[in-house]
């Protein structure tokens, strides 16, 4: 374990070195004139996988056009080289629970678009995996995730929750993301993963460097992705000796035992405290704010809200369909299938992007709005579909459920009085920055 852990930082520090080229070489922003019309553009120049895209909030015209005009679209030419969008809420599914033809695995490139190492072999983790090895890693987490644990995490949560909204300022402007959503899920996650609460700001750190590490602004001034990675080996080689010692309810208890993940290498053990860091932080966080931004921008249904705090229970999946905080996730035909009339060949890279079939009007009634008492808010496809359905979805809803339990009765409104910043970013649907007042 020490020699692989060794090779491992061996390794990542060469990285760490040769990144400095990997950053200047990144090229991955295209600026977007706000005013063009996507309808004016030719088919098959659309390139859907531009940052710069959902930074400007722009993107939903041109998904529209693609569903409607070319639900399975070939973009020849991208910053990530070539690629199919699949846009329509069916097709998206079709893809994604045909995991025998469109692959996961990090050896073809994993499960995002980005162009940062963190999609390839370098740190796989079971996201990035086909059964049988997939289903065999999956089985050893989930413990950590079922309804028995739940239950026990439910009082956590409130407990966390309420001393996070006694807390906040009323009548001066603060920004809702560190101070609420930030600080919720690390606190969540730390416990979680068996992580001392004092240290969950590594775990914030670490998670937002390797989430934004395809943001070129945001990877200039944070810790450079390979170092993080470094850092979390040590962090987490220490941890896993210390949890097979005396174990907890933790999910790296549960990994450190699990017949089939117990003898795990660094790397897999690295990759997996990725995924669960970057699957439970990044993504709970941004629907906790776009939540709170669109109560705001729909104010109609506020008030419903605030009339009915009932609604809250159908809201949060609403939050989450809306806000769809992976805006989409790629696979790797290994055989050629055909689709709409599309061929599709072995070894193209397929992008299913969730926030397009979210907003599919096949699918959903009305999918523009947001609508706190739909009658079936779980049809959305933000949590996946298919052998690799998110597994945490359960405790995504009980964060979100509990939050809002607690913040009614406190706050009957809670004011966004400036514009949110949004991240650059193909995969994050993630808001930065939200400024919010609570009337004194
Ligand atoms: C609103 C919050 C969340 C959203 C929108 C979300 C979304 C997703 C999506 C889209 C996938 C991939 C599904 C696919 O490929 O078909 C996924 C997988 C996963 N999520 Fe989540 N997630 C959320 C919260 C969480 C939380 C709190 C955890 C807990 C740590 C978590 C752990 C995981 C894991 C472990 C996987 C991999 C499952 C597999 O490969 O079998 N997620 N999630």
């Amino acid at each position: 374990m020490t020699e692989h852990s060794e090779d491992l930082q061996d390794h990542l520090h060469n990285r760490a070195q040769a990144s400095q080229q990997w950053k200047s070489s990144r090229r991955l922003r295209i600026p977007v004139d706000p005013d063009l019309d996507p309808g004016d553009i030719p088919l098959e120049s659309i390139n859907v996988a531009n940052p710069e895209l959902f930074r400007q909030q722009l993107q939903y015209p041109y998904f529209q056009r693609l569903r409607d005009e070319a639900p399975v679209h070939y973009c020849a030419e991208s910053q990530y080289g070539p690629y199919w969008s699949i846009t329509r809420f069916e097709d998206i599914m079709a893809v994604d629970k045909n995991h025998q033809v469109f692959s996961s695995s990090y050896e073809l490139g994993g499960v995002t678009i980005t162009s940062t190492p963190s999609s390839s072999n370098e740190i796989p983790n079971f996201i990035t995996m086909d059964p049988p090895d997939h289903s065999a890693q999956r089985k050893a987490v989930a413990p950590g995730l079922a309804p028995r644990r739940l239950a026990v995490l439910q009082e956590l949560i409130r407990e966390r929750v309420t001393d996070i909204v006694d807390n906040l300022p009323r009548g001066e402007t603060f920004d809702w993301v560190p101070r609420v959503s930030v600080e919720l899920t690390g606190r969540m996650l730390a416990t979680l993963l068996g992580v001392p609460q004092e240290d969950r700001h590594l775990l914030i750190q670490w998670s937002n460097a390797i989430s934004n590490a395809d943001d070129p602004a945001y990877a200039d001034s944070a810790a450079n992705f390979y170092q993080t990675l470094a850092e979390m080996t040590d962090y987490f080689s220490d941890l896993w000796q210390t949890r097979k010692a005396d174990p907890g309810e933790d999910l790296l208890s549960m990994l450190a035992l699990g017949p089939d993940t117990a003898e795990m290498d660094q790397k897999q053990l690295l990759g997996n405290m990725v995924l669960l860091m970057v699957g439970g932080n990044d993504t709970t966080r941004n629907s906790i704010s776009g939540g709170l931004l669109a109560l705001n921008q729909f104010p109609e249904a506020y008030e419903k809200l605030r009339r009915d705090p009932d609604l809250v229970a159908g809201m949060v999946p609403e939050i989450i369909r809306w806000q769809t905080p992976l805006i989409s996730m790629r696979r790797t035909a290994v055989a050629d299938f055909e689709m709409h009339n599309q061929l599709i060949r072995k070894g193209d890279m397929v992008i299913m992007w969730y926030l397009s079939g979210n907003r599919d009007p096949r699918a959903i009634e009305h999918p523009d709005q947001f609508i706190i008492d739909r009658a079936r808010p779980r049809e959305h496809l933000s949590f996946g579909y298919g052998i690799h359905r998110c597994l945490g979805n359960r405790l995504a809803e009980m964060q979100l459920r509990v939050l809002w339990e607690e913040l009614l009765p406190r706050y009957p409104k809670i004011e966004v009085v400036g514009e949110p910043v949004h991240a650059s970013s193909t995969v994050f649907h993630a808001i930065q920055s939200l400024p919010v007042n609570i009337p004194g």
